[in-house]
């Protein structure tokens, strides 16, 4: 069953239209609808977002109606210049000036005190706002072309991998958005890095592309919120979102983890791991998928074999994660059974997600 089937008769549905991105015509008629307090999902380098005039109450509202997203989960506002920062956000320590130098436009997100003018509604009642310079033309042109401050979570339904191109947008988001920029397949394909800056020590809240060692060259110390480490159910994570079962594709997900990842030995071990379950599960008639990376693919004995990307290359594995766990749904397979990706500057960010998309169900081996 697809979101469209879910959407109750009572619901209006909206027209979708998807317009290509790259033509001004489109970002002229997108900046209308967001200016008239609609919604428009548009690409950013990161993931697509779902956007909405981020100082007006009803924008927010009508966001977290269209995912379905509980509405203590706050909100990303999108800036086009370093200016709206100080609009937004009462103080702006200069740990904040630093990083906003160093790493926007591109996928890092800042925490900070906000201002009266943004609404509870975009935040979720916090005190503190998210705020992000996106890298992406169409983005930046959209925010522009508005004169707004824009609101966008991942333009997913609540719990489902984040978009990462158009159509998962259209799957997710049809009938109950006004538009869709299409801007193609997204860059870098996990959501934005996310640090709180409110205390002295910045806060890794959300792991993603800009890693703590790059943080750390430019700011000094940098910490991670320790809800992120090891899920604990005694430890809160300070990002709302990150608690939530996210990503998580329909049939159940589990990692199987070489003990010593990296050796031959380790791999081999996962490889015939894998391969016995897959053995069994399709021994009782279930439908099996086997995540792997271009290395190893031709190693599994799976009908389903999907191929995030090269091991060599962490970057090739974000870009398309989220896709692969879109087609486990498409094929609509029973169980799924993935390697770990935890090599490499991104192995951090990438298991996260996957953790979470697994309900950190993890086989060692
Ligand atoms: O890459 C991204 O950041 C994408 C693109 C569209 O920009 N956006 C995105 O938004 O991932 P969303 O809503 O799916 O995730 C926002 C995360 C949530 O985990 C939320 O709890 C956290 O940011 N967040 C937002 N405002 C916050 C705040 N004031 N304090 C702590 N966490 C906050
Ligand atoms: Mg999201």
């Amino acid at each position: 069953m697809t979101n469209q089937d879910t959407i109750t008769e009572s619901e209006n549905l909206i027209h979708t239209q998807l317009l290509d991105g790259d033509n001004p015509e489109s970002i002229r008629q997108a900046a209308i609808i967001l200016k008239e307090k609609g919604l428009v999902a548009f690409p950013t380098e990161t993931v697509y977002g779902l956007g909405g005039d981020a100082l007006d109450e009803n924008a927010a509202a009508k966001i977290y109606a269209a995912k379905g997203r509980p509405s203590d989960n706050p909100l990303i506002v999108h800036i086009a210049d370093t200016d709206a920062v100080y609009k937004l956000a009462k103080e702006v320590p200069d740990k904040a000036k630093l990083l906003m130098e160093a790493f926007w436009p591109g996928p890092l997100t800042i925490i900070l005190p906000k201002k009266e003018i943004v609404p509870d509604g975009t935040t979720g009642g916090l005190n503190t706002v998210a705020i992000r310079m996106p890298s992406h033309p169409v983005a930046l042109s959209l925010i522009r072309e508005s004169g707004l401050y824009i609101a966008a979570p991942s333009a997913n339904t609540s719990g489902r991998p984040s978009p990462t191109l158009a159509d998962h947008v259209m799957e997710d988001m049809k009938g109950r958005i006004e538009m869709i920029l299409d801007g193609g397949a997204v860059g870098i394909g996990i959501e934005s890095t996310i640090v709180d800056l409110t205390s002295e020590v910045p806060v890794i809240l959300r792991p993603g592309f800009i890693t703590k060692s790059m943080l750390e060259e430019i700011v000094g110390k940098v910490t991670i919120d320790p809800a992120l480490i090891e899920p604990d159910p005694n430890l809160r994570p300070k990002a709302p979102g990150m608690k939530y079962t996210h990503y998580a594709p329909k049939g159940e997900l589990t990692i199987v983890e070489g003990a010593s990842n990296a050796s031959t030995k380790g791999a081999n071990k996962v490889i015939t791991k894998i391969n016995q379950l897959v053995l069994e599960k399709a021994n009782s008639g279930f439908k099996v998928a086997v995540i792997t990376t271009s290395e190893n693919a031709n190693l599994f004995d799976c009908e389903n074999i999907l191929v995030a990307g090269d091991r060599e290359k962490g970057e090739t594995i974000a870009a398309k994660l989220y896709k692969v766990l879109r087609q486990c749904d498409e094929l609509d397979v029973d169980y799924i059974y993935s390697e770990a990706f935890n090599d490499g500057e991104l192995g951090g960010a990438i298991m996260n997600r996957l953790l979470k998309a697994a309900g950190h169900r993890v086989i060692k081996v």
